[in-house]
C-alpha cells in the first residue's frame, strides 16, 4: 500500500510530570523525506519515542501508516526503523554480522533471512568488508552505521533517525546523511531526520517540520519555507555604487551591504524607486531579487517572530 501521508498526529501531548515534552500537536507527515528540525529540548524525541510506543501520550491520538499507537503498535514497530539518539550499549565482543542479524530475529526474521537481511544491510551502509569485525574495535562513525543497518534489517517502510550525526567529524556527517538522503530513492524508504543542525535537515529531506518548546512552529516544503519570506531587495550595481547607496539612504530607504550585495528594505514601488534612483546615480543595475535564503535565515525568523522581535 502506498501513502501520501505516513504519520497523522491529533492533539498529541505528553507531559513528564510537570514538565512538558510536546503539546497539542496535530501534523500530518508526508511520504518521502521529512526533516524534525528545533533546538534542544525542542520535543523531536519525545514525538519519536511516542510513536514509537516507547512513552504514552497523556493525551491526544498518533496513527502511523493507518496503526493507532494505542492499538497497533506491533504493527507499527515492525513498519519503522529507529535509530535511537543516544549510543547503543553495543557488545565489544559480538562482530556487527552477528549483532545485526540478531537485531533481525529480535524483529521476527527466520534465522536464515536474518543472516542474509544482516549481509544486505551491512554493505548497504558501506560495512560489507568489515562484518566480521568485533563491534568494540568499530569507530564512532562505523557504529553510527551499524545502528543504520540495524534500523533496516527487517526492511521497514519507514527509517526514524534522531540527530544521526551526533559527535561524527565532517567526513563521517557527510556519508551518513547521504546514506539517510539515499534511502529515499534507493530503497523507497520513508525517512524522517531529526536534528537540531540545520544544514543537515537541508540536505537530507525536502520537507521540514519545525518544533520550538513542544510546539510545531512551521511545516512545509523546505523550498516554500525559504521563499518569499525575504524582508529586503538584493542588488548589484556597477559604477557610482557609493552615490547609489547615499541615494536610496536620501530617499530614507534603510539601506546596508551584505555579502557583496546592496540590500533594500521592501517598500510600496522598490523596483520602480531602485531603478530610477540606479539611473539618476549612473549606476547600472547588474543584479536584483531576493536572494535564495537558507533554512537557517527563516529559522531565525520564526523564532524572532515567537519571541515577538520585530
Ligand atoms: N525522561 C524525561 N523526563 C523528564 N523530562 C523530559 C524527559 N525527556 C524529555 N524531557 C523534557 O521534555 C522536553 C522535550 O525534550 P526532548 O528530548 O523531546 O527534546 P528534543 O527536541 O529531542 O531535544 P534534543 O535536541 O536535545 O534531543 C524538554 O524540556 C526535556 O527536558
Ligand atoms: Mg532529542
Amino acid at each position: 500500500m502506498s501513502f501520501d501521508i505516513t504519520i497523522t498526529t491529533d492533539q498529541l501531548s505528553k507531559y513528564y510530570g510537570s514538565i512538558r515534552g510536546v503539546e497539542n500537536i496535530s501534523i500530518k507527515v508526508p511520504a518521502g523525506g521529512v526533516g524534525f528540525l528545533g533546538p534542544n529540548g525542542a520535543g523531536k524525541t519525545t514525538l519519536i519515542r511516542t510513536l514509537l510506543g516507547i512513552i504514552r501520550p497523556t493525551k491526544g491520538t498518533a496513527h502511523v501508516l493507518g496503526y493507532d499507537i494505542k492499538s497497533d503498535i506491533n504493527q507499527i514497530r515492525d513498519r519503522i526503523g529507529y535509530i535511537p539518539e543516544f549510543n547503543t550499549a553495543f557488545i565489544p565482543d559480538m562482530t556487527a554480522m552477528k549483532f545485526i542479524a540478531f537485531c533481525g530475529r529480535m524483529n521476527g526474521l527466520s534465522g536464515a533471512e536474518s543472516k542474509q537481511r544482516a549481509s544486505d544491510s551491512l554493505y548497504y551502509v558501506g560495512l560489507g568488508e568489515e562484518r566480521y569485525r568485533k563491534l568494540g574495535t568499530f569507530s564512532l562513525g562505523m557504529k553510527q552505521k551499524v545502528k543504520l543497518a540495524s534500523a533496516l534489517v527487517h526492511d521497514p517502510e519507514i527509517i526514524i533517525a534522531d540527530e544521526p550525526t551526533n559527535g561524527l567529524d565532517p567526513n563521517g556527517r557527510i556519508q551518513m546523511l547521504d546514506l539517510i538522503r539515499n534511502l529515499q530513492t534507493d530503497q523507497n524508504k520513508h525517512v524522517i531526520l531529526s536534528s537540531h543542525l540545520l544544514r543537515d535537515v537541508e540536505q537530507t529531506t525536502d520537507y521540514a517540520i519545525v518544533f520550538s518548546e513542544g510546539e510545531i512552529l512551521a511545516q512545509g516544503r523546505i523550498k516554500d519555507l525559504t521563499s518569499g519570506r525575504s524582508t529586503s531587495i538584493s542588488v548589484k550595481v556597477k559604477n557610482n555604487e557609493e552615490q547609489f547607496i547615499n541615494s536610496l539612504k536620501n530617499d530614507g530607504l534603510e539601506v546596508w551591504v551584505e555579502g557583496g550585495y546592496i540590500e533594500v528594505t521592501k517598500s510600496v514601488n522598490i523596483e520602480k524607486v531602485i531603478f530610477r534612483t540606479a539611473y539618476e546615480a549612473g549606476a547600472e543595475i547588474r543584479y536584483f531579487g531576493s536572494r535564495s535564503r537558507t533554512l537557517e535565515d527563516v529559522f531565525v525568523d520564526l523564532f524572532k517572530d515567537k519571541e515577538g522581535i520585530q
